[in-house]
C-alpha cells in the first residue's frame, strides 16, 4: 500500500466510507501520519512495561511495529530493538521517524509475524504491542527464559473509554477510565499464549492511561476519522483533549 499524502486523512466522507475505512491495518498503511498521531496509548504501555522489566541488556523484537511508536519507546531503555511489519508504507514512516530522532539502536525490516526472518533463539524479548500475535513464531525466535509480551487495551474495552458509546453496549464500569482507578495484577496459565512452554505463570497487569492530545479539535478529528461521527461528537461535546484506556500487559517467560 502506498501512503497517502501527509495530512490527507483530514478530508473524508464520514457518511460514505470507502472500503477499509475502519480497518486499522488498512488505515495505518494508507495514512501512517494519522495512526502515529493517534497511537499515544502505546507510549503509556511501554512506559509501564519499563517499570516491570529492565531491558537494558536485552535484544528485543517488536512485531507489528507499525509507525514505530512502540519501538521508539522501547529503544529508550533496551540495548537493541529489531522492528518488523508487513506494510512498506508504515515501515518507511517508522524508519524516517527513527532517523529524524537520531535513534541508533533500532533496526527496522520487513517481517511477517507468521514467518519471522530471524533464526531460532535470537531474542531476549518479543513484543506484540497492539498487534496480532503469533505465539509459536515468537517462541521459536526467543532464547530460553526470554520474555513473550502482549499488550493492548483490555479485551472488553478495545476502543478505550468510548467502547460502549460506539457499540451501544454496557460492558464495563466507566470508573475504570478514571486516572485514579487502581492498577490490578493477576496470574494466568499458559493457555493465554496458546500453551507454549513457560517457566511459570503469565503475569497480567492492568492499569489506566490517559492519552493527551494537542487539542480537543485534534483528538476529535483523529477519532472521527478512525471511529466515525459518534466518536468525534463524544470528545467535542465534552471538550475533552484526553482519551482514557484501560490497558493490559501480559508477560510470560519461555522454557526451552
Ligand atoms: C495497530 S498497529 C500497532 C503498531 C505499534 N506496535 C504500536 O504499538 O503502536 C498493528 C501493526 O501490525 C501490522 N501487521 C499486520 N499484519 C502483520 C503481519 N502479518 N506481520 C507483521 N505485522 C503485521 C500492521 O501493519 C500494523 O502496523
Amino acid at each position: 500500500m502506498k501512503a497517502a499524502e501527509k495530512g490527507s486523512w483530514r478530508i473524508y466522507d464520514e457518511e460514505n466510507p470507502i472500503p477499509g475505512y475502519f480497518e486499522f491495518d488498512w488505515l495505518s498503511s494508507r495514512f501512517p501520519d494519522l495512526y502515529h498521531e493517534f497511537a499515544i496509548s502505546t507510549i503509556g504501555l511501554v512506559n509501564k512495561l519499563h517499570t516491570i522489566i529492565d531491558f537494558s541488556e536485552m535484544h528485543v523484537l517488536d512485531v507489528g511495529a507499525g509507525t514505530g511508536r512502540s519501538s521508539i519507546e522501547l529503544s529508550k531503555r533496551a540495548k537493541k530493538v529489531n522492528s518488523t511489519d508487513v506494510y512498506r508504507s508504515v515501515i518507511n514512516f517508522g524508519k524516517n521517524e527513527i532517523q529524524r530522532l537520531g535513534i541508533q539502536n533500532i533496526e527496522y525490516t520487513y517481517g511477517d509475524r507468521d514467518k519471522l526472518p530471524f533464526a531460532d533463539n535470537s531474542f531476549d524479548a518479543v513484543i506484540f504491542s497492539w498487534a496480532e500475535p503469533n505465539y509459536i513464531e515468537a517462541y521459536r525466535v526467543l532464547k530460553n527464559n526470554g520474555y513473550i509480551i502482549q499488550m493492548a487495551s483490555i479485551p472488553e474495552a478495545i476502543c478505550g473509554e468510548i467502547t460502549d458509546v460506539l457499540h451501544g453496549t454496557n460492558s464495563y464500569d466507566q470508573k475504570i477510565f478514571l486516572s485514579s482507578y487502581p492498577d490490578e495484577f493477576e496470574q494466568r496459565d499458559n493457555t493465554v499464549f496458546s500453551s507454549i512452554p513457560l517457566v511459570g505463570l503469565v503475569d497480567v497487569h492492568r492499569f489506566t492511561y490517559l492519552s493527551k492530545y494537542k487539542s480537543v479539535e485534534e483528538l476529535a478529528s483523529i477519532v472521527g476519522r478512525l471511529y466515525g461521527p459518534k466518536a468525534k461528537e463524544y470528545f467535542t461535546t465534552r471538550k475533552q483533549d484526553t482519551y482514557s484506556w484501560r490497558n493490559e500487559i501480559r508477560i510470560g517467560q519461555v522454557l526451552k
